[in-house]
Order: C-alpha cells, then sequence, then structure tokens
C-alpha cells in the first residue's frame, strides 16, 4: 500500500459528516477490487470507485466504507502468501492512522448492515454482486434504488461543488495535464506515428506517479471523437488532435484537448477553422459565470461557432436561425463539456441524476443530445469547455441542408477536425482556468511544436 500519498484526513472527516448527515440513513460504499485482465491474477492496476475514493481518500482493493452510527473501513485481511508476492501488508492499526478512520476486519461487516442500509452501484458487476451478496437485495449499475436515492443525492450535493482539498487535487491534475501537452507538441513530427506522441505525453503523467484519467485520444483522425486507435502515421499538413489527461494519485482527473498541426504551422483553411472554434470556446469561457445555466453556455459557443461558419461561407443564412434549427450541429454534433472531478465525466456512473437538475431533462434535438450537464453554475463547480469542428463523413452524408454549402466546404478539405478544450473552476468573482498553461493561440502553438 502505498502510504506515501498525502491525505487530507479533517478535510475527509467533513466529507464524511456531510453526506451521512444528507443521507439520513446508513450507507454501505464499496472501493471495488483489482479487475483480471485475461487471468485472475492477471488484474488491471487497481483505481477505487470514486464515491469511495472521495469519501475514505486511498485506494484500498476489497475495502468497505460503512458511514453509520460508527463510520469505519472494512477491509480483506491479507492472505498468508501475500507477504511473499505483495510485501508485507500495511497493518489495520497503521491504515487507521493514515485515514483517520477505524479500519476493521471485513468479516464484521455483514453484521452491522439491514434493511434500511443505502448503498451506490458501481459501474463494475462483480463488485454490485458482492454488494447484492452482503446487503441481501439486488445491486444493479443500471437503476439507483428508492432506498439508494438519498444516498445518491447526498453524494450528488458534495461532490458537485469542489472542497479546497478537491481543489488542490484538481490543479495537481491541470498542472500535469499541461506538461503531458507541451512533451506532446514538442515530440510531434511528420513520419512518428501517433503512439510517439501519446508516449511522450503520457510519460510526463508516469514521472509524476499519475496516469491518465481515461483513454488518450492522439490522432490525425480529429472527426472521430473518441478515437483510440493510435497507430496513424503523421503527415506533413496534417492536423494532430490530442485530448489527454491527468489522473493524480489522489485520483483527480485532468481533460484537456488541444488540436496542432503536424509540420508546426497551421496553413490557411486549418487557421480559419482553429480560429472560429478558439473564438467558440473564449465566448463559452465568458458564459461560464455563477448563476448562468450550462446550457446557456454550449448556446455562447454554438452561437459563436456559427458566426464564425457563417463568415467563411461555410453556412448561410441568419445566426439566431442556424443556431435555433441546430444547423451547427452538423459540425458540432457534441455538448460543450460536462462535469470533472475525480471521473472525467464526473458522477456519471449516476446517469443524468448528477448533470442534470431536478426538473431538467436530456433534449432529443441534435444539438443538445449529447449535453451532459445542464445545471446553474455556481462557485466550486468544475466543468469543461470544449467545443469543437469536425466533417465526419458518415453525418454529412446524410446532411441534405441548403444552408450548408458543400461547396466552400471543400475547402477547408485539411481540416477533419478541431476541438480545444479546457478545465474550468467556477469562482465567486467568475470562473479560472485551471489549464490555462497550455499553448493554445494560433502564435502559441506554433512556437511550440515540433520542439
Ligand atoms: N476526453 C473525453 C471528453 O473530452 O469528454
Ligand atoms: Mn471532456
Ligand atoms: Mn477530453
Amino acid at each position: 500500500m502505498d502510504t506515501t500519498l498525502e491525505i487530507d484526513r479533517e478535510a475527509l472527516a467533513a466529507r464524511r459528516a456531510r453526506v451521512a448527515a444528507h443521507c439520513g440513513r446508513p450507507a454501505l460504499i464499496a472501493a471495488g477490487a483489482p479487475l483480471p485482465r485475461t487471468y485472475t491474477a492477471n488484474t488491471w492496476p487497481f483505481r477505487a470507485h470514486s464515491h469511495f475514493l472521495y469519501l475514505v481518500g486511498a485506494h484500498l482493493p476489497g475495502a468497505y466504507l460503512l458511514l453509520d452510527d460508527d463510520p469505519a473501513v472494512y477491509a480483506p485481511e491479507p492472505h498468508a502468501d501475500d507477504a511473499l508476492w505483495h510485501g508485507a501488508a500495511t497493518t489495520f492499526g497503521d491504515l487507521a492512522l493514515w485515514l483517520g478512520l477505524p479500519v476493521r476486519p471485513l468479516h464484521f461487516l455483514e453484521e452491522r448492515l439491514g434493511p434500511m442500509t443505502a448503498t451506490l452501484p458501481p459501474a463494475d458487476p462483480r463488485t454490485c454482486d458482492a454488494l447484492a451478496a452482503l446487503l441481501g437485495r439486488p445491486v444493479r449499475p443500471e437503476t439507483v434504488a428508492h432506498v439508494d436515492e438519498a444516498l445518491a443525492d447526498a453524494i450528488i450535493g458534495a461532490r458537485l461543488v469542489h472542497d479546497a482539498y478537491a481543489q488542490r487535487g484538481l490543479r495537481e491534475a491541470a498542472e500535469a495535464t499541461a506538461a503531458a501537452h507541451l512533451a506532446g507538441m514538442r515530440a510531434t513530427h511528420a513520419g512518428v506515428r501517433a503512439w510517439t506522441v501519446k508516449a511522450a505525453m503520457e510519460a510526463e503523467l508516469a514521472r509524476r506517479g499519475m496516469g491518465t484519467a481515461y483513454g488518450s485520444i492522439v490522432t490525425p483522425h480529429g472527426e472521430v471523437l473518441h478515437d483510440e486507435a493510435h497507430h496513424h502515421l503523421l503527415h506533413d499538413g496534417d492536423l494532430l488532435l490530442a485530448d489527454v489527461g491527468a489522473e493524480t494519485r489522489g485520483g483527480w482527473a485532468g481533460d484537456v484537448t488541444r488540436t496542432w498541426p503536424v509540420r508546426g504551422r497551421f496553413e490557411g483553411a486549418q487557421k480559419a477553422i482553429y480560429e472560429v472554434v478558439l473564438a467558440a470556446q473564449a465566448a463559452a469561457i465568458d458564459a461560464a459565470q455563477p448563476g448562468v445555466r450550462y446550457r446557456d453556455v454550449h448556446l455562447a459557443a454554438a452561437r459563436a461557432l456559427t458566426e464564425g461558419l457563417v463568415a467563411l461561407g461555410i453556412l448561410r443564412g441568419d445566426v439566431e436561425t442556424l443556431v435555433a434549427e441546430d444547423v451547427y450541429a452538423w459540425f458540432f454534433p457534441h455538448g460543450v463539456g460536462h462535469l470533472i472531478g475525480l471521473d472525467v465525466h464526473d458522477m456519471e456512473d449516476l446517469g443524468d441524476r448528477a448533470g442534470y437538475a431536478p426538473g431538467l431533462a436530456r433534449s432529443d434535438r441534435p444539438s443538445l443530445r449529447y449535453l451532459r450537464l445542464d445545471r446553474d453554475l455556481a462557485p466550486g463547480m468544475a466543468v469543461t469547455i470544449e467545443p469543437g469542428f469536425y466533417q465526419v463523413p458518415a453525418l454529412l452524408a446524410r446532411c441534405a441542408d441548403p444552408r450548408v454549402d458543400r461547396g466552400r466546404l471543400e475547402a477547408f478539405g485539411s481540416v477533419r477536425g478541431v476541438r480545444i478544450e479546457d478545465d474550468v473552476l467556477i469562482t465567486a468573482q467568475g470562473n479560472e482556468v485551471l489549464t490555462r498553461a497550455i499553448p493554445k493561440t494560433i502564435a502559441e502553438v506554433e512556437a511550440t511544436v515540433g520542439g
């Protein structure tokens, strides 16, 4: 166990007290267990479920937090052979000192559980099965059972607005993510494959004892929104899209996209589209203020993007009408961003319950169906702002809208996809772009790419 990870025991105790008070019943939260890769003993690196991490602060495989009148962690006792393969286990006494919470053997847990014990179903079915066996009722990731709704809402209420400890984690993730993007820009040359750039980016994270918060996207096919293939050869004249974010040792996520020219210079069409996406991002960041509904941040980006595409002759018509009738969505088919925290799409394990304010539901309009957040912003919330412009062949093949000038679009054929994404903390005064150190203007990017 890596007990060198610094834990803010006071902040964790305050989180637990808050969640317990809002939940109003005992709550059982699982850390989860290492998942097998190819056979049981060959596992993926362990990462605790985020609700557990939020309340305990550490990755304890197989452990549970029980929030009742005597909150404690219940952990599996080491097997006699574990010392041989994994070294001496940290004693429960040392774990308790580190965590600031009693740690007890797992076999004492079941007797403390009852029909009113709430839980949350993790995405991993094995842990759901373990929770179901402990609680004697179904626990499924697709649904939050009625008895568990109060816990879900208590956790959402706490995790939505980041406390000072969480903000430190997000800043640490942003700093490492910035280093990764700088390294990626510097490592870019025609003739290398995308995985070379990916390796340079992820090396910066590994050097800090960190990993990635999600599968890195490093691709000259920016039009594939989540392209996780890394074999593409980079050509002079390509744009490279890199969507890479750190996960700190404590589990906090960064999520940043930059798009840069392989040769270090944007050519005319690339520059024109890049400026349009940059203006859309700036408009959205300006709009991301406390009290503003996040859907209006999306619409600020949509309006600026539409204005830019009209100015370039790609779209024809009145900007407000083009926005109201979703015409921009042929080129910007996703939402402008999402919550970020311990999960890159924070609390998406709870579906739209976290992202959508009570009473609001996801729209099925083409421009809004992938909007993952629709709440009024408040100080302490952290969101991504990530507009883009993509020419997705499968999408454009269906587009018969005469307001999209297909002839004019041909002049922009060298632009497959551009996304610009930053992580933004909402403050009492407005907002702070946590990832602002990463080159973003054309001049900054051109000065960095290639070394
Ligand atoms: N990297 C995933 C996203 O931007 O949402
Ligand atoms: Mn994102
Ligand atoms: Mn991203």
